[in-house]
């Protein structure tokens, strides 16, 4: 029998459009698995590129920054079970050590020189800041000429902080409170009361003489208000850019000024206090490491520049420096030229088979036992990002081991010195020129207590030792 063809077309039809929404659906899902593959991939590789890129980042470009608190270093004392029982805080349990230091009389606080308020990159045309050092309020703005201006915060009108809340208009600041506007350029003068069309003429705020190089801000501070007579030296690498920024440190250190540079001039130490590797931290005694096969050795050569009239305020330390093995193989050997002009700023200058490059190390004193210690690095291209974060880090571990010492040591006026010992005594004849109070001695009687922080701490009562 033959088929009935008018019948067999419609099953046909049916067959087709059935085999062909298999094959859609087939062909469908085949795509959308493998659109999700593609996705997932997409995805994979784009999390993957953008580590790498963070990393990349990291490595070779993000500068290296630390800040260290002084009472991370030397205070650990006031963790023990006893002070944790008395329910002493820990901030005051530090300043009464502060306070327990045998540190009554001291050369003055603050020494004449140059010292760093700020670091210039924190300081965009046109921004105002506040700022803290030498136990004094200041305001620091940048003017649209790109000059940067200092004065004391407070509004001479009624007193409000010029810092905070100030804008900066031309070279000029204006108080946030009545819009007094203030020329930097014109040595603080009055130059507008929006309200009132007279202008006392005596009204100024105090200006500060400032000097902008080498990435900071300085400014002159002198006992009895006397001109400088030198300046900070400029590094052409640093402000011509030809070397990199690599990084910075930032530490806060509870003793007096003097005590940090007198460092330099100090070599009995650096056998001692920076032998160990710095892999062992800033505390080798406590350290994971004790690496005893290898240690830094040093040798350093404190002399006062007495050769250039001009630049009495410059002593220089050459500083010898290898890395030994087993006690007899000397290797990797780094000399370091260490200038340091005044009171509060240091270069060191290394010379490596890697290339040059520099610490710019500033000092402030926030208040008279209290000092701000700012390093920057620069070096030239050769010596590669991760290398120079490797330095940075290394010397901030070494000069937090001084920071130990130097929180809870005790100026002392009359130090009983060896032979070998004499440059401290030498050292302190050469920093003597940078105080002019009081006449005839150079001690002065600490009269405030130690108190940078924890004024209105809650706990300020309940300590007991
Ligand atoms: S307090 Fe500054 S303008 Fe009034
Ligand atoms: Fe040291």
């Amino acid at each position: 029998m033959g088929k009935d063809l008018n019948n067999s077309k419609p099953e046909t039809s049916l067959q087709f459009i059935d085999q062909l929404q298999a094959l859609i659906e087939t062909i469908g899902n085949n795509g959308s698995v493998q659109c999700i593959l593609c996705n997932v991939h997409i995805l994979q590789y784009t999390v993957l590129a953008v580590a790498l890129a963070y990393l990349y980042w990291k490595l070779f470009h993000q500068p290296y920054d630390l800040f260290m608190d002084f009472t991370e270093l030397g205070f650990e004392d006031v963790d023990n079970p006893e002070n944790i029982r008395n329910n002493t805080s820990r901030r005051n349990a530090i300043n009464e050590m502060r306070r327990r230091k045998k540190n009554r009389k001291l050369p003055p606080a603050y020494p004449n020189g140059w010292y760093a308020v700020l670091e210039s990159k924190v300081l965009k045309v046109g921004q105002a800041r506040e700022m803290y050092a030498l136990g004094n309020n200041f305001v620091v703005w940048r003017g649209s000429s790109g000059c940067a201006y200092v004065a004391d915060a407070y509004c001479p009108h009624i007193g409000a902080h010029l810092g905070v809340g100030g804008e900066v208009r031309g070279e000029c600041i204006q108080c946030p409170f009545h819009s007094w506007a203030f020329d930097g350029k014109s040595d603080g003068k009055l130059v507008s009361i929006p309200y009132s069309d007279k202008l006392p003429e005596f009204v100024k705020i105090k200006m500060w003489k400032t000097f902008e190089t080498d990435g900071f801000i300085f400014i002159w501070n002198h006992a009895e208000s006397l001109d400088p007579t030198w300046h900070p030296d400029e590094i052409p690498e640093i402000n011509l850019n030809t070397w990199s920024y690599r990084g910075r440190s930032e530490m806060r250190v509870a003793c007096h000024i003097q005590e940090i540079p007198e460092n330099g001039a100090d070599p009995a130490h650096l056998n001692v206090l920076h032998s160990d590797l710095v892999l062992c931290g800033d505390n080798p005694k406590e350290s994971f490491f004790s690496w005893n096969f290898i240690k830094h050795v040093w040798k350093a050569n404190w002399t006062p520049n007495t050769d250039d009239p001009n630049r009495r305020h410059e002593a220089i330390v050459k500083v010898n420096h290898h890395i030994m093995l087993f006690g007899w193989l000397p290797c990797l050997k780094i000399n370091v030229d260490i200038h340091q002009t005044g009171p509060g700023i240091v270069a060191l200058h290394f010379n490596t088979f890697l290339g040059k490059a520099v610490f710019i190390q500033t000092v402030t004193p926030i208040e008279p036992l209290l000092q701000r210690v700012v390093h920057h690095f620069y070096s030239s291209s050769w010596i590669i990002h991760p290398l120079a974060k490797l330095i940075i880090d290394g010397e901030a571990k070494q000069i937090a081991r001084d920071i130990r010492i130097w929180n809870r040591k005790s100026y002392m006026h009359k130090p009983n010195l060896t032979k070998e010992d004499q440059t401290i005594k030498q050292f302190r004849r050469w920093f003597s020129q940078f105080y002019s109070e009081p006449k005839n001695s150079n001690l002065v009687e600490l009269t405030s207590e130690p108190n940078y922080f924890c004024t209105n701490d809650s706990n300020a009562n309940k300590l007991t030792f």
